[in-house]
């Protein structure tokens, strides 16, 4: 599966291929927000515009969904790199930064440190329920000795 390397945080997590960028950060806990968002926020529907992550680096090219319309519009100003986390998949593994707009001690070493350690190139296989094997694993046995 895909790994989103949460730069600010300093955490590693997992996500399905496909799923929302934004979805996952709230799920795990990262705080995406600055203080305007956390107050009010769009719910992800891309009108807000405080969802801004940076894409430091990606583990192949086209590791995230392309840009969509709405962010072409309110991201024109912005780097290339930055992302609304509501409108973007995550394909394979990826380094972002939260809340880019906020300064970061040390920045540039941090995010170095985080590309030098090597991502998982993704996606790789679906995570297996170990309560289903072992069913399905007896419906055989069973089926086998009924035969
Ligand atoms: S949550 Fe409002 S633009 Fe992403």
């Amino acid at each position: 599966m895909p790994v989103i390397r949460f730069v600010r945080e300093g955490r590693d997590v997992e996500c399905y291929p496909g799923e929302n960028l934004r979805e996952v950060a709230l799920r795990e806990g990262i705080e995406l927000y600055g203080l305007k968002g956390r107050l009010g926020n769009c719910g992800g529907c891309g009108q807000c515009i405080t969802c801004f992550v940076d894409v430091v680096g990606e583990s192949s090219p086209g590791s995230l969904s392309g840009r969509t319309g709405v962010e072409e519009q309110k991201l024109r100003r912005r780097p290339q790199s930055w992302r609304l986390a509501c409108q973007t998949l995550v394909q394979q593994s990826v380094l972002v930064l939260t809340k880019p707009q906020t300064g970061l001690a040390d920045a540039d070493k941090t995010i170095a440190q985080a590309k030098a350690q090597p991502l998982p190139a993704g996606p790789t296989a679906w995570p297996v329920d170990d309560n289903l094997v072992d069913e399905e694993q007896s419906e055989t046995t069973t089926s086998d000795e009924e035969a």
